[in-house]
């Protein structure tokens, strides 16, 4: 079996009962919580922010993954690293000083990660390679689950697997991810699944990311 990682987004999740969806995401077997962080303003959608990730931190031991869709976002990342952020990642679009922020969450104590949007190319981050430990490829435009996976990102996946050679660097998919499309995406290179609507559309959480991980089984 591909060796990947699956991080359920909790934006698919109840809201009204986001704690006890944390609890059943991580006995199903996730390993990372995805937390997407929308501000209505780099993105059409609005979510949560620190008040409501330091409530669900005692939930669970679980890395916490903050996909921050956010602008800017220099002035808020101790907020997140204090709320309890394992991963903070940050989009290249919305931070127009993106190395600096990279050096600022890692000398939170916390592991740095940047997103690029879809029509983003892979070669704005070719100068901070030494400052990520985490590249989120947005497989959809940000803003909303249950959307169609774009088929062009497999083609920065395959780039980015390339830039990142030995580098200890989590390669993260996120958006359009099911049972249909995560074999290409692994093929591609990626090595931490993003899933939404996949893990929780269906209600049985353990069922969902089972079927997830044999996608990929060699
Ligand atoms: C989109 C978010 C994604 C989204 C994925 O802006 O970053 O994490 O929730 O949802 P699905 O897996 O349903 O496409
Ligand atoms: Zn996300």
């Amino acid at each position: 079996m591909a060796d990947i990682k699956i991080a359920p987004s909790i934006l698919s999740a109840d809201f009204a009962k986001l704690g006890e969806e944390v609890c059943a995401i991580d006995r199903a077997g996730c390993d990372y919580v995805h937390i997407d962080v929308m501000d209505g303003h780099f993105v059409p959608n609005l979510t949560f922010g620190p008040p409501i990730i330091k409530c669900i931190r005692p939930h669970t031991e679980k890395v916490f993954d903050v996909h921050l869709m956010i602008s800017p976002s220099q002035p808020f990342l101790q907020d997140y690293a204090d709320a309890g952020a394992d991963i903070i990642t940050v989009h290249a679009e919305a931070d127009i000083h993106l190395d600096r922020s990279l050096q600022f969450i890692r000398s939170l104590g916390k592991k740095a990660g940047v997103s690029l949007n879809p029509s983003t190319p892979e070669n704005v981050i070719e100068y901070v390679m030494d400052k990520v430990d985490l590249i989120l490829v947005m497989s959809v435009n940000p803003g909303f689950g249950g959307q169609s996976f774009i088929p062009s990102q497999l083609e920065k996946i395959r780039r980015i697997r390339q830039m990142i050679g030995d580098r200890p660097i989590d390669l993260e998919v996120d958006g359009g991810v099911n049972t249909k499309t995560i074999g290409d995406v692994v093929d591609a290179g990626a090595d931490v699944i993003v899933a939404g609507s996949a893990v929780f559309n269906g209600g049985d959480y353990i069922k969902s990311i089972a079927e997830l991980r044999a996608a990929v089984a060699d």
